[in-house]
């Protein structure tokens, strides 16, 4: 998807605002460097505008879970990123170019073919495997297989990768097998290691490959060879970097980091679409996605390219557990994409089986059948869960089914887990022990109109589900948000702090992007990455502050004369009796302000300001700290605090109050 244009403006230009030069590494805990010159801003200022505010006097509370994360297979989110594994196609799937991202070896006189063979896998979800037929082979002329990765394989100096595959061999002198990491750009060996093969039937093999004092890249790739002539089957070939706590099967630590800069309190999973599927038989079978890697099929998923599974449920909610936060767990309800659906009764019941069986590999003891799987499958603990989802963007099905399937998914759930709040994707005309506890609202606009939608919960009902955001996005940037889109993202945040009482959650979709050619689907994307390194858009930047400074109530505030595209909200921490108020202005005018804050005179506050010249101005990979958090203070005196808010600028105000 394109960026939307054009962006609502007003005002004259604004001159580039002074400020430290400092870099805020939020993601790595790094402090933010303060800002040493106080900013002068030089465009026309609106007219001063009054904010009260009485933090004794709590208006709301304010959701303890309301910002988190929603996450499913899209730009290469899991497979070519999170989800740590190094190899493309490690299962050896052919298509009509061959088998992809393999290709076939022979160095010097060998002689060899590598054919995809749907003869013989190592299991029954893998029953099929690439065959190495060598005919001559001898040191110095090795013949093998190459992977050329997810848009390379990246290497760091003295680092240990960890390397298997499957093989099945008849012939006891084809081995050793060879595994090489070999630099595109020379053909220069980085690490290498030999791995007997022994004649029989499949078997799995490790190896580990060290890197030496290298310059970091990720123009590389790995070789496995043989020197000498016979017949090799080869399946799930793998090769894993250190992952984030070093947990095996896992993530990629950056991205982790990323995310924990965001302060998120839960991870919407799996999706999205990628919990529908396109069609009937892609929908997101779980239980073809835990136990050991070799029995996982992997599945087609709806944003064109087929996924490993290798981030499958289990490790979703390790994902959750490694961050310190719980699962939203979205349970499939019998809706495709493409506009199929399975009929409410009889047809759904194996699906809502599925779902009660889901649950119960979440949250069961060893002494339930799904628990003990996930015992089985390392995790004895069950995890935390509140919240139950059923279904993803139900309000595309036109047939009017959710409101039947909506009222056997919850009155199974209900009735095995009274306990577990549950959250319907559409309106749903409600059945008697039916009623959704929270509605997931999905808001995808351009900045402007997202600007112009912020009074949209001002005056909702109170009486119905709680609200759930489940995804939303200010839709300007390539392939991350630009500064405009921060200021949209920043202005609806003040509106769902300020109707918190009402939002429950909230997260921004789509998390990850792959920004390589290829890589991506959907744009804009909140964190951008290629195979060796990530960064972090504006947005991020505006989403980590304001999860970052939030109380837990709204206290009462008004204000008066302040500017069209002017936003605020102010909550309370009661627990570190600390003032927490956003302040965004998304014009190209500075707007002054005169803010009371009843009990704060004397007190200093600290302020941190996201600043850009343009809508358009944003970060990239080769300009990841164009846009990044300076921090400032200033003492609010007895007549008031006199404050501007430079043009462009969202700002995070600390304001102790004892
Ligand atoms: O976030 C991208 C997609 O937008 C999600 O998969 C879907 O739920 C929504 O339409």
């Amino acid at each position: 998807m394109l960026p939307l244009h054009p962006l609502d403006r007003s005002g004259s230009a604004t001159a580039s605002r002074l400020a430290a030069i400092a870099l805020l590494l939020l993601a790595a805990g790094a402090p933010i460097p303060a800002q040493t010159d106080a900013a002068k801003p030089a465009a026309a200022a609106s007219a001063s505008a009054q904010i009260t505010i009485d933090a004794s006097k709590i208006v709301n509370p304010v959701s303890p879970m309301l910002y988190g994360m929603m996450t499913e297979e899209i730009n290469h989110a899991f497979d070519g990123g999170l989800y740590a594994e190094l190899l493309q196609n490690r299962t050896f799937r052919p298509s009509w170019m061959g088998v992809e991202h393999w290709d076939l070896i022979r160095n010097g006189n060998s002689v060899a073919e590598m054919t995809p063979d749907k003869t013989t896998g190592p299991s029954a979800a893998l029953p099929h495997s690439v065959k190495l037929a060598v005919t001559a082979a001898s040191a110095g002329s090795e013949a093998g297989i190459a992977n050329s990765g997810y848009w390379g394989i990246p290497l760091r100096a003295r680092t240990t990768y960890k390397g298997s595959f499957y093989v099945k061999t008849d012939d006891a002198g084809v081995g050793p097998m060879t595994a090489r990491l070999v630099a595109d750009k020379t053909g220069a060996t980085l690490a290498e290691a030999h791995v007997d093969l022994k004649p029989g039937a499949w078997s799995r093999y490790e190896y580990t490959l060290t890197t030496g004092a290298i310059a970091a890249s990720s123009t590389n790739h790995l070789e496995l060879t043989v020197e000498h002539p016979g017949t090799v089957w080869l399946q799930l070939a793998s090769l894993m970097p250190p992952t984030y706590h070093g947990t095996p099967n896992g993530n990629r630590p950056d991205l982790m980091e990323r995310m924990a800069g965001l302060h998120p309190t839960f991870l919407r999973l799996p999706g999205g679409n990628y919990l529908e599927g396109d069609t009937l038989q892609d929908w997101y079978n779980w239980k073809t996605t835990i136990g050991p890697l070799v029995d996982r099929p992997g599945h087609q998923a709806p944003w064109t390219y087929w996924s490993t599974d290798g981030l499958g449920l289990l490790e979703f909610l390790e994902w959750c557990e490694d961050l310190k936060i719980e699962p939203v767990l979205a349970v499939y309800a019998g809706y495709a994409l493409k506009g199929d659906h399975i009929a409410p009764g009889k047809d759904l019941e194996p699906f809502v089986q599925s779902a009660l069986d889901e649950v119960e590999y979440v949250t069961g003891d060893a002494s339930t059948r799904w628990g003990a799987e996930r015992v089985k499958d390392g995790h004895p603990a069950p995890f935390p869960l509140h919240y139950i989802e059923i279904g993803n963007e139900d309000f595309f099905d036109k047939s009017g089914s959710y409101d039947a399937r909506f009222a056997q998914f919850a009155l199974a759930l209900r009735k095995k887990y009274p306990q577990y709040k549950l959250i319907a994707t559409a309106p749903v005309k409600e059945a008697a022990g039916a009623e959704p506890d929270v509605q997931d609202d999905h808001y995808y606009k351009p900045p402007a109109e997202m600007m112009d939608f912020v009074h949209h919960y001002d005056n909702a009902p109170r009486t119905g589900p709680k609200i759930f955001v489940g995804e939303w996005a200010s839709m300007s940037g390539v392939p991350t948000p630009n500064f405009g889109s921060a200021l949209g993202d920043a202005a609806w945040m003040t509106s769902m702090e300020r109707n918190s009482d009402l939002i429950v959650m909230a997260s921004y979709a789509p998390l990850l992007v792959n920004i390589n050619p290829g890589g991506m689907q959907w744009s804009p994307d909140l964190i951008g990455y290629d195979a060796l390194n990530s960064y972090v858009s504006p947005s991020y930047y505006a989403q980590a502050l304001f999860a970052g400074h939030l109380g837990d109530g709204t206290p009462q505030t008004s204000v008066t004369g302040a500017g069209e595209r002017f936003f605020y909200s102010a909550t309370v921490d009661s627990k570190t009796h600390t003032l927490h108020l956003k302040l965004v202005n998304a014009s190209t005018a500075d707007q002054a302000l005169t803010i009371d804050v009843k009990g704060g005179t004397g007190r200093t506050a600290s302020v941190i300001s996201l600043h850009a010249s343009t809508y358009e101005a944003t970060n990239s990979m080769t300009d990841p700290g164009r846009i990044v958090p300076k921090m400032s203070s200033e003492t609010i005196g007895a007549e008031g605090w006199k404050h501007t808010v430079p043009a462009l600028s969202i700002q995070v105000v600390d304001v102790p109050l004892k």
